[in-house]
């Protein structure tokens, strides 16, 4: 028994120096000092050996088993301190492996449209200004010429963050921040994000982005509206369309349009997307109120002014025959990866 005793401990002892890492030597320690391990399985035998022997193989066993432990902890310790050794296999790279094509990403189609419009409007002497989304009432509906409570406000319900503070409904809103910054001639465009309280649909989303233009001059007219916008449609859709205008009503404009394009898709002969009328509503437009111009202290005998806002999901899906307006924000490759 004392010969088995020592020749299990010169195992174990050897198989302790033997262990590269931490796995190893726990492999180790629980085949010899487990629960189940060797040791065990010959201390199970001492109750068939003479008694008188006993006590002395008692003894060998509580010795070896505090040598194994402390072996143990010892090269525990070892490899503990030493250094990870880096297994040059593991950075190996195999040339031979087909390689992974990077995503490069792409513009989404409004912002696309949106710089499409915004380059022709430089191109036509306007320049880009940009407002805060976050407005307050003043800039939003009084300025504009709004009555309080006027009916024309339902078309604008939107997000009030405070009684005084909403997320704003138009890109109308920067006219007058830009108005007051300001001298004639002003010759600008505002492209941003609108905010409205529309239930979502194919067509209705409570976030949309919009196209504003403001020119305040001497000698402004309505022909210079339709001149510029006519331009507009021409430079991005080509001659075959055109602007329709028909009197309509914004507080912030007197007189007041509604505009249609041709209708791109069908170029005017009328089809489902047009409702088989050849033309499809942008936005709206019209003379700058002198309320308006008066307001930021401008002299509205001198100067005159037009205006004109548009919807950019609204020609984005007419330049790309989308039906649907929530694709736009789906954030779906399937569906922006098409562009
Ligand atoms: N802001 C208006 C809307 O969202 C559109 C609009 C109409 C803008 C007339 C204008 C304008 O600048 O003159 O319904």
């Amino acid at each position: 028994m004392l010969e088995q005793l020592q020749q299990l401990a010169d195992e174990a002892l050897a198989a302790i120096a033997q262990a590269e890492d931490e796995k190893q030597l726990e492999q180790v320690r629980v085949k010899y000092l487990g629960r189940k391990g060797l040791l065990r399985q010959l201390q199970q035998g001492i109750k068939d050996i003479p008694a008188e022997q006993r006590p002395a193989v008692g003894k060998k066993f509580n010795e070896v088993s505090a040598q194994l432990k402390e072996a143990f902890a010892g090269r525990q310790e070892e490899l503990a301190a030493r250094p990870a050794v880096e297994d040059a296999s593991a950075d190996r790279v195999d040339v031979t492996l087909p390689g992974r094509t990077l995503r490069i990403g792409k513009q989404h189609p409004l912002l696309a449209t949106l710089e499409r419009m915004t380059e022709i409007f430089i191109g036509l002497g306007f320049s880009v200004v940009e407002g805060p989304e976050v407005e307050n009432y003043y800039y939003s509906f009084e300025a504009l010429n709004y009555p309080p409570d006027h009916p024309a406000m339902d078309e604008q319900m939107t997000f009030y963050i405070s009684n005084n503070v909403l997320l704003r409904s138009q890109t109308s809103t920067v006219q007058v921040r830009a108005m007051e910054r300001m001298q004639p001639p002003v010759r600008i465009i505002v492209p941003g994000r609108c905010f409205r309280r529309d239930n979502v649909d194919a067509t209705h989303c409570h976030t949309f982005y919009q196209l504003e233009g403001l020119l305040v001059d001497e000698g402004v007219t309505f022909a210079d509206l339709k001149g510029t916008l006519e331009a507009f449609a021409t430079a991005m859709y080509g001659e075959q369309c055109h602007m329709r205008f028909r009197p309509d009503f914004f507080p912030f404009t007197e007189p007041s349009a509604e505009i249609a394009l041709t209708c791109i898709l069908c170029g005017g002969k009328g089809c489902r997307v047009c409702s088989h009328t050849g033309w499809l509503e942008v936005g709206g437009s019209g003379m700058v109120d002198p309320n308006v111009l008066e307001g930021v202290g401008y002299d509205s005998e001198r100067y005159t002014g037009f205006a004109f806002g548009m919807g950019i999901e609204r020609l984005a899906m007419l330049m790309h025959g989308i039906d649907d307006i929530r694709l736009f924000y789906s954030g779906d490759m399937r569906f922006l990866e098409q562009f």
